[in-house]
């Protein structure tokens, strides 16, 4: 067991909620009446938010369709349209010279974009998409750096009813190949290239890359100039943003769609080597990423900043930088570049400039500034931070205290919420004005959610240790995995008989029913909060003809979580060079966060007589502890003996 699990074990510290007079959610009183709501009346409760909360183009006559589960269906006869209820209705209520985005770049460049600037700049890139033939229905990648026109896109793809797949910039050549072909996208959203480190990294030399060759349907390639950097232009296919956006009308009607339409397709790393592409919808989810944003950040539209640093590549991103924020109204900042460039101090210093009120970022974040050390943040004032929010891991107990000392002055309520790309937002999460906190624990699920561990049976555990099940659906469920139902249900119902969505955590229950999350229990490691699947990385390694065979595994790291960890045998001997290529060539196949951290040349792998890798020996080994585990079901227990050390 890592460090620090066993110190999430052993934590025992509380922190009583401290008061504010205007909390969306200001108790646990209030807390318990929403959950009551629930009890009393699960549809009618959702019913009544879906329609306090959203505009509707056309009222839905039922809430909740559960005839073909796990293939449930929310609100859906009724028809709405995200960019409206983004945009168009906070500008229709007068709110239009209010800040939708607070952008910085990475070299200090601001811009803030007011609603109707943004409602605008959508519309036109709406028409723009339009004139490029996307129609309602087709899938648009949008493959670029944290810059607002980001959130056009997205924006403008849902105004149109066209479904939008990020892709994360930091992915390589190969692994937006696959989401190209996987989602048949007709068109790419790229820009030149972001900044990172004072750096140009290129984006467009790696679409050129991905469209080579058969079986993408891709025939518009749109670059925004961001870095003034030189591109490759393919006449006839490429075409410059600006450009598609020059002459369009700054109008352009919101398509209704059903509220089950496919708002975007995000993709996910599972146990096996193809990454999944999760469906969101248009309304349930919309609705949560609002209702989240009120209740686990207690959002102040117009008098909050809310700054959630995950780029839009990934599904924090998706929900709390970009739709979330807007759904309420409310200001939302984004920023481009590395969170230590040009020194640790950074993302400090851009807290204190804007006077950011809500701070959303990862543990593996806090554990790399906590060892930047307190001067960085020491220099600035965080006077106007009031809720701080982490995501994406467990968090040790050590960086939580560090947190909520040193950045939030002991005086911010920390929400640690627990969620996944599945699940569209926040399920279990502290409620930062009501909930008695605990460091390491994401307390209890959000009101109208209903979690549980359960042991292997099936059973409900009280007081102790099991599998993390959600066991109601929820508005912002995924609606499936692209193109393969079979998936959907084997991954996330199997477990449980169909009636469960089984999450893929351990988790404990405590005797006052909070929860602490433990970690994967499947074949997915989190390095630095973002997950990756061991067989994605193995498949990337055996491509290399140099490599016979592959097992990654997970070795806990003070300030990843979790580093990754490759023992390889190769066809013939190999020395320190091949190890740099085969990190270089995993880059080149998924993305630099993909890079072993380690490599370890071995004869064999220790096999069970009936052929499975025996991954919890090889984690033991990575991780330099002594192997008590029984190995009497080893084909051959030598092979154990020289996993220990470099075999080449
Ligand atoms: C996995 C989902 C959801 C946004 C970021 C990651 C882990 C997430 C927590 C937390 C402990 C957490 C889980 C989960 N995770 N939040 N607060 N405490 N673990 O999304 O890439 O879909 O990964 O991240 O293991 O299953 P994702």
């Amino acid at each position: 067991m890592s460090d620090s699990i066993l110190s999430v074990l052993n934590e025992e510290r509380t922190f009583p909620p401290v008061h504010s007079t205007d909390a969306n959610i200001d108790g646990m009183a209030a807390y318990q009446a929403l959950c009551d709501r629930f009890t009393a009346d699960f549809e009618g409760t959702w019913g009544e938010l879906a329609r306090e909360h959203l505009a509707w183009a056309h009222p839905f006559s039922r809430v909740l369709d559960e005839s073909n589960a796990p293939f449930y269906r929310w609100f859906d006869d009724g028809m709405l349209n995200v960019s409206a209820n983004c945009l168009d209705r906070h500008v229709e209520a007068g709110l239009g010279e209010r800040f939708a985005i607070i952008w910085e770049g990475e070299d200090g460049e601001v811009r803030r974009i007011s609603y109707r600037a943004l409602l605008a700049d959508v519309c036109r890139a709406a028409n723009g998409l339009r004139a490029l033939g996307v129609e309602r229905g087709d899938r648009v990648v949008i493959y670029m750096p944290m810059i607002p026109e980001a959130a056009v896109a997205m924006l403008a793809c849902s105004r149109i009813g066209a479904t939008h797949s990020v892709v994360f910039g930091a992915f390589a050549a190969q692994a937006l190949r696959d989401r190209l072909i996987d989602t048949g996208a007709k068109v790419v959203i790229t820009a030149d290239g972001g900044w990172r480190k004072g750096e140009v990294h290129a984006l467009k030399p790696k679409v050129d890359e991905a469209l080579k060759g058969e079986g993408v349907a891709v025939n518009k390639v749109v670059v925004v100039t961001h870095c003034n950097h030189p591109v490759d232009w393919v006449e006839g296919r490429d075409l410059d943003w600006y450009i598609m956006l020059e002459g369009q009308r700054e109008s352009c009607p919101p398509e209704p769609l059903p509220a089950e339409h496919p708002l975007f397709i995000l993709y996910t790393s599972g146990s096996t080597g193809k990454p999944k592409g999760i469906v969101h919808s248009t309304g349930g989810y919309l609705l949560w990423a609002r209702l989240t944003m009120l209740w686990s950040f207690d959002f102040h539209p117009g008098r909050d900043l809310f700054w959630c640093t995950a780029d839009i590549g990934w599904i924090t991103g998706h929900t709390y930088s970009v739709y979330g924020p807007l759904a309420c109204g409310g200001t939302t900042m984004m920023y481009e570049g590395v969170p230590t460039y040009p020194d640790p101090g950074r993302m400090w210093r851009i807290c204190a400039h804007h006077k950011v009120s809500i701070f959303y970022t990862a543990p593996t974040a806090i554990r790399a500034l906590i060892k930047a050390g307190d001067e960085w943040p020491a220099r600035h004032n965080l006077s106007s931070l009031r809720v701080l929010g982490t995501v994406g891991e467990p968090i040790n107990p050590e960086a939580w205290i560090w947190y909520h000392e040193v950045i939030g002055g002991g005086r911010c309520p920390i929400v640690d919420t627990w969620w996944q790309t599945e699940t569209g937002g926040h399920m279990i999460s502290p409620l930062p004005f009501a909930t008695t906190l605990k460091p390491g624990s994401a307390s209890k699920p959000l009101p109208g959610i209903s979690a549980q561990v359960l042991d292997v049976d099936g059973n409900a555990v009280r007081d102790g240790g099991g599998l993390l099940a959600l066991t109601r659906p929820w508005p912002s469920m995924l609606r499936g995995i692209w193109g393969d139902d079979r998936r959907y249900v084997d991954t996330y119902w199997h477990r449980f008989g169909g009636h469960y969505y089984f999450a893929g955590d351990g988790a404990r229950i405590d005797s006052d029913g909070d929860f602490w999350i433990m970690g994967r229990v499947d074949d997915v490691l989190n390095v630095s909060g973002h997950r990756l699947g061991t067989m994605e990385i193995e498949s990337a390694l055996v491509s290399h003809p140099a490599v016979a065979e592959a097992a990654v595994v997970g070795r806990p790291d003070e300030v990843k979580g979790e580093a990754i960890f490759a023992f390889v045998v190769l066809k013939q001997a190999g020395g320190a060079d091949l190890k740099d290529a085969l990190r270089d060539h995993v880059a080149e196949e998924i993305g630099p966060i993909a890079k072993p951290d380690e490599i370890r040349f071995a004869h064999g792998l220790p096999k069970t007589r009936s052929g499975k890798i025996m991954r919890r020996l090889l984690r033991d080994i990575a991780a330099g502890n002594t192997i008590h585990q029984d190995v009497s079901t080893l084909e051959d227990a030598a092979v154990v003996e020289a996993l220990h050390k470099d075999a080449c």
